[in-house]
């Protein structure tokens, strides 16, 4: 087992109602909030109300930047860090999904910094501080409330790009399952897929961890086992809780500690697919795994085999992908480019931008002709 370090400091509030905590956090970090806010949802389902509602009675100042869109944008952020700088805020609030939160975070770095946001998400400028960021999560799906990651994109230099550091860790992430009823079906399926994904982009890496290997098997089998039933029943408690749990679980560090490392080639061959055509993270994920697990075959049988029997009760390495794809299929997300309006030329500009970023994961280095031949299989 390789050496690691557990460094998680996220101060996790779940369960129905549990926005009541939030006053006394915020009032403990400072006396004025740079709320972070999508495209609206959280206006229409009253999230935004009682978070303001919480501030307000703790005496907390805020203002807010709202419009940040999925798939996020660094305009965004450094329009929220202007914003941030001279009002002179004490901490970063997000509410919302992971593209909310995810700028909340960068937001949060961005602040503290003489220089251009883009800079610190490229590493040309290393993070020295955050202001302290809550999560008030909305969209089980990403993990960011209870990691350090953030994901943003520039569309000048057609990038999504992830960035970990310590300090984007939220201080506080509050998960009432409640605040997820309103999730529409598509977002619900593919909060599924995000975080089976996350959990598989750990699976198949390097090196050997019985426990997070198990770990794993039991985040997807608890995603497996939950999924239709809740999209049949969007808004029964217990499935929305299981759901925001196993999510916050499948990328906390522990699917992964005592490996050499995850891939994560299937997130980084999906970036480009978000960038270039604005497609939802969970689709490029429903797109790009069965190709990649067809193309990984080969080189690692058992272990695709393990998973198709412990999570969906089919032998075979083939049968196994085959039965993520059905999966995929009951779930109604897309597992090709075509289901996802993607065709023609602009497959070959996919293809032009994976080979120019040369899209790779950590433990099995693609090839350019690895492009051509996973292309051809989605
Ligand atoms: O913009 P609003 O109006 O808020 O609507 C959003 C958006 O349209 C809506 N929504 C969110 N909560 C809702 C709701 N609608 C109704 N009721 C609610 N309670 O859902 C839509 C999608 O929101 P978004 O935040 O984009 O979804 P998600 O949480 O899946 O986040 C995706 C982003 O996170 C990044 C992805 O790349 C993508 O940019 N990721 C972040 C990671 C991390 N920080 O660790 C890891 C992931 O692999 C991922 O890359
Ligand atoms: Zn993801």
């Amino acid at each position: 087992m390789k050496n690691f370090t557990v460094h998680n400091p996220v101060i996790l509030h779940f369960g129905r109602e549990i926005i009541k905590e939030l006053g006394t956090a915020a009032k403990s970090l400072g006396n004025k909030a740079l709320l972070i806010t999508g495209k609206g949802s959280v206006k229409q389902n009253g999230i935004f109300d009682a978070v303001v509602k919480q501030l307000e009675e703790a005496d907390v100042q805020w203002v807010e930047y709202s419009g940040i869109k999925p798939n996020p944008l660094i305009d965004d952020v450094r329009k929220a860090v202007t914003l941030g700088k001279s009002e002179t805020v004490d901490m970063v609030i997000g509410v919302g999904g992971g593209s909310v939160v995810d700028s909340a975070k960068v937001i949060a770095a961005g602040i503290l910094s003489e220089c251009d946001a883009w800079a610190l998400v490229k590493r040309e400028t290393s993070i020295e501080a955050a202001l302290p960021v809550l999560a008030v999560l909305t969209l089980a799906a990403t993990g960011t409330e209870l990691n350090q990651f953030a994901v943003v994109q520039n569309p000048e230099s057609s990038e999504k790009i992830g960035i970990g550091h310590p300090s984007l860790f939220p201080r506080h992430s509050f998960l009432d399952p409640t605040y997820t009823f309103s999730v529409n079906r598509e977002h619900t399926a593919y909060g599924i897929v995000d975080l089976m994904a996350h959990a598989m982009e750990n699976y198949f890496g390097l090196g050997d961890a019985p426990l997070a290997d198990r770990y794993v098997l039991s985040i997807l089998q608890e995603a497996h086992e939950i999924a239709l039933p809740l999209l049949n029943e969007p808004n029964n408690y217990d499935l929305r809780a299981r759901k925001m749990w196993v999510a916050a679980n499948a990328l906390n560090g522990y699917p992964g500690y005592g490996r050499l490392s995850g891939d994560f080639a299937v997130h980084a061959l999906g970036h480009p697919i978000s960038m270039l055509f604005d497609t939802p993270h969970a689709a490029t994920l429903s797109i790009v795994y069965p190709a990649w697990l067809t193309w990984l075959a080969p080189r690692v049988p058992e272990k695709i085999s393990r998973m198709g029997r412990e999570v969906f009760g089919v032998e075979g390495v083939m049968e196994s992908i085959s039965a993520l794809k059905d999966f995929y299929r009951s779930l109604g997300v897309p597992i090709s480019l075509a289901e996802a309006g993607i065709e023609g030329n602009q497959r070959k500009d996919l293809l032009a931008l994976w080979k120019k970023l040369q899209a790779q994961g950590y433990a099995y280095p693609l090839a350019e002709s690895d492009y051509e031949a996973i292309l051809d299989l989605i």
